[in-house]
């Protein structure tokens, strides 16, 4: 899989994609990504990308031409899948999302910043808004990562054992089972029985009444869906 990402802040991006599973997956070659910085599509001798809004509204746009140049650029290479924008007023992120992207070949993703991008580009350009969640950042580069990696993370191969990423949280619409592991008791507090007993059905049963249980507490509006 390829990622393209369009953002003003490329530095801000690099580090996180330089550690851990993400950085694994790249070296395994399971996940490209690539970082284009916009500045370098400026049409101005300043660099900039953006322009005050039509209408006399606070803030600043960032402007059609530059991000249409870049898409395009690329486009010209190759075919994608998806063009996304990072957004507070797009779809909600969610795990069936990342699922879903997971098995696209390319995508671009473009950090929107400051009041975000003159929306001629939203209708003619991008083909899915992504919000993670209803906060406002000061950029999308943060978004984009989060989207990298819970994308990422289910590649195939990525993660050392994949049934690990079959059972997270979300992904049969429950939250995890809580989690243990050495020693069976600190300070006097045991790890339940049922997790050292060896019952293999026993213990699936209990994890699924555990992920009931705490989905039922924390997220019951996951239950009604
Ligand atoms: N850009 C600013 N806030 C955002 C959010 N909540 N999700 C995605 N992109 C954003």
């Amino acid at each position: 899989m390829r990622i393209d990402i369009l953002t003003l802040f490329p530095n801000m991006m690099t580090m996180f994609f330089e550690e851990s599973i993400v950085s694994r997956a790249r070296k395994k070659g399971l996940a490209e990504i690539c970082f284009h910085n916009l500045h370098d599509y400026s049409l101005s001798r300043y660099g900039s990308v953006d322009d005050y809004p039509y209408g006399g509204s606070a803030g600043m746009v960032m402007a059609i031409e530059p991000l249409a140049n870049c898409i395009e650029e690329l486009q010209s290479q190759r075919t994608y899948d998806d063009i996304i924008y990072t957004a507070p007023d797009g779809e909600l992120f969610s795990q069936s999302m990342a699922n879903e992207l997971s098995l696209k070949q390319n995508i671009i993703i473009l950090c929107g910043h400051y009041k975000g991008v003159d929306e001629r580009l939203r209708e003619h350009f991008i083909t899915r808004e992504i919000s993670i969640g209803d906060y406002v950042l000061t950029g999308g580069e943060l978004a984009a990562a989060v989207i990298c990696d819970a994308v990422i993370r289910l590649l195939p191969g990525a993660i050392g054992d994949e049934q690990s990423a079959l059972e997270d949280s979300f992904q049969d619409g429950l939250l995890a089972p809580p989690e243990y592991t050495r020693p069976p008791e600190f300070r006097g507090w045991r790890v339940p029985d049922i997790l050292l007993s060896g019952n293999h059905a026993k213990i699936q049963q209990w994890r699924y009444e555990q992920a009931l249980e705490r989905t039922r507490q924390r997220r019951p509006d996951l239950l009604k869906n």
